[in-house]
């Protein structure tokens, strides 16, 4: 069976893509940024918890480095954060704005990148960033949001050069979208997180190289850029 990594996979949409991609038989590497807490993703079965500190590029070093050249056919660069989403232009601050991009933006590109051996050794070569509505700027119609909205808009632009510099190597590099789902994220408001994640595993499943430039929503509707 394939193997898929998910950054972030502790609580939230990553663990309930661990827990149905590894129910389906996948081998699952799940990163945490504190393994001994990580009790529910440790208990699923094929599956692997790795420490991960997604900004910091010595750990991503460390992560790749203890994968030893293992193949990984599926890449999900999921972990993210969101901090003070109603701050008023004035409340924006410089820390909170560059923490948001650090983690949003520059880590799941630096988790990529890194992978791109253990990509090219695996057969589906599959490598995602957890993108959002709120990184489109045609469908923003309400404002607010501002240091998360640049965050995945920064990633859809990073994730789109990839794809770009990626598809003649055949490694399909792509955004998806989860939905409004009810995590610790969004003070549990939205839709239940298994119904997120079973429409993604599905896009996740069929995505190739030809989905490229595409921002894909857990219900295969696409996000307008
Ligand atoms: N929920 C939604 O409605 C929604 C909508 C659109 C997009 N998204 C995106 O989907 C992804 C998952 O969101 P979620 O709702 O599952 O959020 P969540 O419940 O808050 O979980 C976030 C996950 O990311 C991890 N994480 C955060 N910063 C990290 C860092 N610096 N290093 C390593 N891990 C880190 C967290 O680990 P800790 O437990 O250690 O904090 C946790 O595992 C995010 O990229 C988010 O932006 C969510």
């Amino acid at each position: 069976m394939p193997t898929i990594l998910i950054s972030g996979a502790n609580r939230g949409i990553g663990l309930e893509l661990a827990r149905q991609f590894s129910g389906d038989g996948w081998t699952v590497l799940g990163t945490s940024r504190d393994v001994s807490a990580a009790t529910e993703l440790a208990a699923l079965p094929n599956t692997t918890v790795l420490p991960l500190e997604a900004t910091d590029p010595e750990a991503i070093a460390a992560l790749v480095k203890s994968l030893d050249g293992r193949p990984v056919d599926v890449v999900i660069a999921n972990a993210g954060i969101a901090i003070n989403l109603e701050a008023k232009p004035v409340e924006v601050t410089r820390a909170d704005f560059l923490k948001v991009v650090r983690t949003n933006t520059f880590a799941p590109l630096a988790l990529v990148a890194a992978l791109k051996p253990n990509l090219l050794a695996g057969e589906r070569k599959v490598a995602l960033a957890m993108s959002s509505l709120m990184s489109s700027i045609g469908a923003n119609t309400w404002a607010t949001q501002y240091t998360y909205r640049a965050s995945k808009t920064g990633l859809n632009a990073v994730m789109t050069a990839l794809t770009l510099e990626w598809k003649p190597l055949g490694i399909a590099c792509g955004l998806i979208r989860p939905g409004m789902v009810a995590t610790q994220m969004t003070n549990y408001n939205g839709i239940p997180v298994q119904t997120s994640v079973a429409g993604l595993k599905t896009v996740v499943e069929n995505f190739t190289t030809a989905d490229a430039g595409r921002i894909i929503g857990y219900d295969g509707t696409d996000v307008p850029w």
